[in-house]
């Protein structure tokens, strides 16, 4: 089975997304990382006269979804966006709040297998790692122009790796660099194998979420997430990594403080022993959902 097949049979928990979601068929939702349209297309089929504002910030992934998702006509609009321009983007679209939102954080197996965009430490490519081309400095210019301390900084924060400073040294010591492979070859040297992970695994990890800023994004998002919705309208979150979740969970809580919102999962929710088999790609995922609430104002209001 291809690998965009793939993607298309297998978006993460997508029961689960799509149970906590609670499409209603004339609702506006909006999926603001579309990839190639697994959940898209599962929320798209429970539409009758609703619409889903698909949002990537990598047009080509979009523009893949756009075909794979055709059948649905006007149904769907596509539009490149980042998590931080969700709702100068809703607004460009007219749509001033939505029934739910869904992100799955991170890249894609689409992106992350092809060799040009330098994602992957199994496939010689250039270190780019951008998600979106064009978009900002790549991994090589992290690598390449950072400071010792700031790079080990990265490592250290991103990929919670022990051997940081070790790594930047030689990552330093051995500049400038071009290529994955190379990379990764530079830093199992510096740090040899000891379990089963590849030792650039965290390292390549952290530099992608650099070069994304993806934890940035990430709050960007949720700082837009509770005004763009409308009251009753649902969020669902999947992450994949322990600083992501954090900030995912913090934000909840502080709306269920506030009463903006109320928790639809008290713990963070898990992927099935089923998907984790055929899906080895989904064991780290962890989903939360939360959902607004009336405002305060309103409810007593009405007392
Ligand atoms: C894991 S994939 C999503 C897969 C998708 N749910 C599916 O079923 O095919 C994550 C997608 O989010 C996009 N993305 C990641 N961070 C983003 C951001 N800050 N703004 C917009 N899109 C982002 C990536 O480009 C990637 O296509």
């Amino acid at each position: 089975m291809g690998m965009q097949s793939m993607q298309e049979h297998y978006p993460v928990m997508a029961g689960e997304v799509i149970e906590y979601l609670a499409v209603r068929p004339e609702g506006t939702y909006a999926d603001c990382s579309t990839g190639l349209g697994g959940h898209a297309r599962r929320i798209a089929g429970l539409l009758t006269t609703g619409r889903l504002i698909c949002l990537d910030r990598d047009a080509e992934s979009l523009e893949k979804a756009r075909l794979q998702l055709a059948e649905f006509g006007d149904r769907i609009a596509f539009r490149q966006s980042l998590f931080s321009q969700l709702r100068q983007t809703l607004a460009s679209l007219g749509v001033e709040k939505v029934d739910g939102m869904v992100a799955d954080l991170g890249v894609s197996r689409y992106q992350l297998t092809d060799p040009d965009r330098g994602f992957s430490l199994m496939v010689d490519g250039p270190l780019d790692m951008r998600m979106g081309r064009g978009e900002g400095p790549t991994a090589a210019d992290i690598v390449n122009f950072s400071s010792e301390n700031q790079i080990a900084d990265i490592i250290y924060t991103y990929g919670e790796e022990r051997r940081a400073r070790k790594l930047a040294r030689a990552i330093v010591r051995t500049r400038p660099h071009r290529t994955t492979l190379a990379l990764a070859r530079v830093i199992e040297e510096a740090a040899p194998r000891t379990g089963k992970l590849h030792p650039a695994t965290r390292t390549f990890m952290a530099l992608r979420m650099a070069v994304n800023r993806e934890l940035e994004e990430l709050e960007a998002l949720l700082d837009q997430a509770s005004e763009a919705l409308a009251t009753g309208g649902r969020i669902v979150m999947l992450t994949f990594h322990s600083l992501e979740a954090r900030i995912v969970k913090t934000r909840f809580q502080q709306w269920a403080r506030d009463g903006r919102a109320s928790l639809l999962t008290k713990h963070v929710v898990r992927p099935q022993q089923e998907e984790v088999r055929r899906n080895p790609a989904s064991r780290s995922a962890m989903l939360r959902a939360a959902q607004i609430e009336e405002p305060q104002s309103t409810r007593d209001g009405e007392k």
